[in-house]
């Protein structure tokens, strides 16, 4: 399992579709559009989750690559992959992109669909930097920190 980790912005998606397949992808954003047709509705966050983790612990079963493609910044949200994974003893990678917010806040802003609150944006840049300091007692197979642009465009994506 390969868990996303980035404020909204910071090309999390974007770098996805460029390493894995479709297939390989999770995202709370397709979830609340299976359930509603709408991404961005919050009001079904249960039910999108539900499916997420259903279709993640059915994926890891049969061994599959699995990426989870949202901003978990927040622990809890990291602890439920990390148990869910558990269940079929899969290691469970970690990609952080931590860059400076401002980058982060002229990709959302540039965005067409979808423009995230800049507030909400600083929000999850603080969770994330909390989050940074104790990320290696998680339960983490391996972390990936990326702290630049740069740095994300020369990543090269190794299976084992
Ligand atoms: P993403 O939509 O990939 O960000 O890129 P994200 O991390 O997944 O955001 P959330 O969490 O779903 O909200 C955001 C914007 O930045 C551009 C993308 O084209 C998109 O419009 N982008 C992304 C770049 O311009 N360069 C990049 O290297 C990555
Ligand atoms: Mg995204």
């Amino acid at each position: 399992m390969v868990v996303l980790m980035g404020i909204s912005g910071s090309g999390k998606s974007t770098f996805a579709h460029q390493h894995f397949a479709p297939t390989e992808i999770l995202s709370s954003d397709h979830c609340r559009a299976l359930v509603c047709d709408d991404e961005n509705e919050q009001s079904v966050n249960q039910a999108a989750f539900e499916i997420l983790h259903l279709i993640a612990a059915k994926r890891l079963a049969q061994r599959k690559l699995t990426v989870i493609d949202a901003t978990h910044v927040q622990p809890d949200v990291r602890q439920t992959w990390l148990e869910i994974a558990g269940h079929s003893q899969t290691p469970v990678v970690a990609i952080v992109f931590n860059f400076d917010p401002a980058i982060c806040l002229q990709q959302n802003a540039q965005r067409l669909q979808r423009v995230v609150p800049r507030d909400v944006l600083l929000q999850q840049h603080h969770d994330l930097q909390a989050s940074l300091e104790g990320l290696s007692r998680e339960g983490f197979a391996a972390i990936y920190v990326l702290t630049s642009p740069a740095e994300l465009t020369a990543v090269t994506i190794l299976r084992k």
